[in-house]
C-alpha cells in the first residue's frame, strides 16, 4: 500500500472550504493508503516565535479533524513536535541543502517581504524540514496544493542529493496527490474568490461557528440590487451565494431560487435566510462533535499517544538505518 503524508498547519480553524475540499479526501484517503497526517506545530515557529497559544490551537485543529471524520485507528494522526526524529532527519538533510536553492524558493521570498524583522535560519530552511516530515515515512503521495508543489520538487531533490551522496536508493521520491480530479468550489461569502482566501470577518464560515454567527456573516454577504431581466447572468457575488447553496442545501431549494433568480422574483432575504439555515443543518453535527471532543482530554490523550507511537515507529526505523548509511556506529 502506498504511503500518504500531509501536514497541517497549526494555525487556522477548519471553514467550510477546507471541509469540502482537502478534510474530505483525507477522510476518504485513509481507507485507501496508508496515511500519516500530522499538526505541523514545528512549522509554525519559523513565522510565530512565541505564538501566543501555541497548545490550544493544536488541540483545535486536532479536535475539527477528528470531528471531521479523521480515525486515529486507521490513519497515523500525530503531533509534529511528538516525534523528535523529525528533527534529526532534518539535521541530516540541512547538511546538503544548499543557500542558493532554498534562497531561490518562491515561499521563503514571499514570507521575508511579508515579514522583513525575521528572516530566520528555520524560515530558510522550511522546505529541509518539509522533506523530512514526508521522507521519514517513505511517503509517495502528498496531498497538497499548487501553493506547495516547489516544496515538493525540494524535497525530491534532497532525498535524490542523499540517494547519490551515499550511493544508494533509499528515499523514494515523493509527488503531489490529486486525490479527486475536480475539487468542489468553495467560494467566501464576500465575493472575492475562495472561501479562506481574503481575511475579512465574514468571509469565512468556520465549523465552529454558532448558527447564531452563520446567520449573522450569510445575512451580511454582499448581493447587488437584484436581476432586472429574465435569465440573465449572475454576478459573481450572487454565483457565489448560489454555489454554496448548491453545497449545503438541496437540489429541490437550489432550483426553487435558480428559478426565482431567473424570473427575477428573487428576494435575496429569503434567499440569504434559507442558505444559512441550511449551512446551520450542514454544520451541525461536527459542531457537536467539536464541542464533545474538546471536552474529552482522556480521549485526545489516547489519540495523540497513538498517533505519536505509530509515527515514532516508522520514524525511528529511519533514522537508525540513514545513521547506519551515513555511518554513525556504535563502539
Ligand atoms: N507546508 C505545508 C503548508 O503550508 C504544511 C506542511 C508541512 C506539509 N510539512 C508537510 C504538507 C509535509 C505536506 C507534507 O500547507
Amino acid at each position: 500500500m502506498e504511503t500518504v503524508v500531509s501536514g497541517i498547519r497549526s494555525t487556522g480553524k477548519l471553514h467550510l472550504g477546507n471541509y469540502y475540499g482537502a478534510v474530505q479526501n483525507f477522510v476518504k484517503m485513509q481507507n485507501q493508503y496508508n496515511c500519516y497526517f500530522f499538526i505541523a506545530d514545528f512549522h509554525s515557529l519559523t513565522t510565530h516565535p512565541t505564538p501566543a497559544n501555541l497548545h490550544g490551537n493544536v488541540k483545535q485543529v486536532l479536535v475539527e479533524y477528528l470531528a471531521c471524520g479523521l480515525n486515529p485507528e486507521k490513519a497515523t494522526l500525530y503531533v509534529q513536535s511528538d516525534v523528535p526524529e523529525i528533527a534529526e532527519l532534518y539535521l541530516y538533510l540541512n547538511m546538503n541543502a544548499y543557500l542558493g536553492e532554498l534562497e531561490r524558493s518562491t515561499s521563503f521570498k514571499d514570507k521575508i517581504r511579508n515579514n522583513p524583522e525575521n528572516v530566520n535560519a528555520g524560515l530558510l530552511t522550511y522546505p529541509v524540514l518539509m522533506a523530512a516530515d514526508i521522507l521519514i515515512h517513505h511517503a509517495t503521495k502528498v496531498p497538497v496544493g499548487k501553493d506547495q508543489e516547489q516544496h515538493l520538487e525540494m524535497s525530491r531533490t534532497f532525498g535524490n542529493r542523499f540517494n547519490n551522496l551515499y550511493q544508494t536508493n533509499y528515499f523514494k521520491e515523493p509527488f503531489a496527490f490529486n486525490f479527486t480530479q475536480n475539487l468542489v468550489k468553495i467560494p467566501g461569502l464576500d465575493g472575492n474568490g475562495k472561501m479562506g482566501k481574503s481575511e475579512g470577518e465574514n468571509n469565512a464560515i468556520y465549523l465552529s461557528d454558532t448558527p447564531e454567527i452563520i446567520r449573522k456573516k450569510v445575512m451580511k454577504a454582499l448581493t447587488d440590487a437584484g436581476p432586472t431581466q429574465q435569465n440573465q447572468t449572475k454576478p459573481p457575488e450572487i454565483q457565489n451565494l448560489f454555489d454554496l447553496m448548491k453545497v449545503v442545501s438541496t437540489s429541490d431549494t437550489l432550483q426553487h431560487f435558480e428559478q426565482l433568480y431567473q424570473t427575477c422574483q428573487i428576494r435575496y432575504g429569503d434567499f440569504k435566510k434559507q442558505l444559512a439555515e441550511d449551512m446551520v443543518l450542514a454544520t451541525a453535527p461536527i459542531r457537536e462533535k467539536i464541542i464533545d471532543i474538546a471536552a474529552d482530554t482522556v480521549y485526545l490523550q489516547k489519540v495523540t499517544q497513538l498517533g505519536a507511537a505509530k509515527a515514532r515507529e516508522s520514524a525511528s526505523k529511519t533514522i537508525n538505518e540513514v545513521r547506519e548509511i551515513i555511518g554513525f556506529r556504535a563502539f
